[in-house]
């Protein structure tokens, strides 16, 4: 059985007085999802020290270096995030793909980075509006899948996270129809071959709590990952009560 995930990607908002806020109001009662956190990486130690001893709350990071160590200006490696007790990262996020250049070679390294190190990858996928128009969606997972699979063996899917975040549905108010976005997470389970059952597949793109129960209701749909919503504590926590 696959345990329900919910994670919030609070990308490059908040401040030190808005993580306190948030756990100040978001009563992880009433959740049985596994839930993690990714703050931007300032406040690592600050959701770590929330989460020590809650077996439900998990820290994320947003990134991580494909390197261990060396003259990287501004990276932040693994073994780094390690020390500040983080579980989860987010590898390959649309906007690093398309504001940062981040091809999917070098999302597969970020990859393999994390799990050597014993991290666990959230690795998103997705395809942008032009290639959804264009019928090209499921070649567009594939090939993002793919870039992973070239350089792993092939239960590396089995101690990782894979999140749909179709391009077009990322802060914009508009999700996939349930119905759609579960065609894409059986297409992507069946990419991820013998181990496929047991890896938590999560929908984002505009997730909210009105229309949570709708997309976890979904066969494929494990979870979600979060972004604006997550940025309102009670919001989120329905979010998480929607799942499991
Ligand atoms: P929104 O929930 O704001 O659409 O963002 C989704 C996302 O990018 C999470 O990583």
């Amino acid at each position: 059985m696959r345990i329900p995930l919910v994670a919030a990607n609070w990308k490059m908002n908040g401040n030190k007085a808005f993580a306190e806020r948030f756990f100040s109001d978001f009563d992880l009662q009433a959740i049985a999802a596994q839930v993690v956190v990714c703050p931007p990486f300032p406040y690592i130690p600050l959701v770590a020290q929330v989460a020590e001893n809650k077996e439900r709350l998990s820290v994320g990071a947003q990134n991580l270096s494909q390197e261990s160590s060396g003259a990287y200006t501004g990276e932040v490696s693994a073994e780094m995030l390690l020390d500040w007790n983080v579980r989860y990262v987010i590898v390959g996020h649309s906007e690093r793909r398309s504001l940062y250049g981040e091809t999917s070679e070098l999302v597969a390294r970020k990859f393999v980075a994390a799990q050597k190190a014993g991290l666990i990858p959230i690795l998103c996928v997705g395809e942008t509006l032009q290639e959804r128009e264009q019928g090209r969606t499921l070649e567009v997972v594939a090939s993002q899948l793919k870039a992973v699979g070239d350089i792993t063996e092939s239960d590396a899917w089995e101690g990782s996270v894979v999140a749909y975040e179709p391009v077009w549905a990322i802060g914009t108010g508009k999700t996939a129809t349930p119905e759609e976005a579960q065609d894409v997470h059986q297409f992507i389970r069946g990419e991820l071959g013998d181990v496929g059952n047991k890896v938590q597949i999560l929908y984002g793109g505009s997730v909210k709590s009105a229309n949570a129960d709708a997309l976890f209701a979904q066969a494929d749909i494990d979870g979600a990952l979060v972004g604006g919503a997550s940025l309102d504590a009670n919001e989120f926590a329905a979010i998480c009560r929607a799942v499991g």
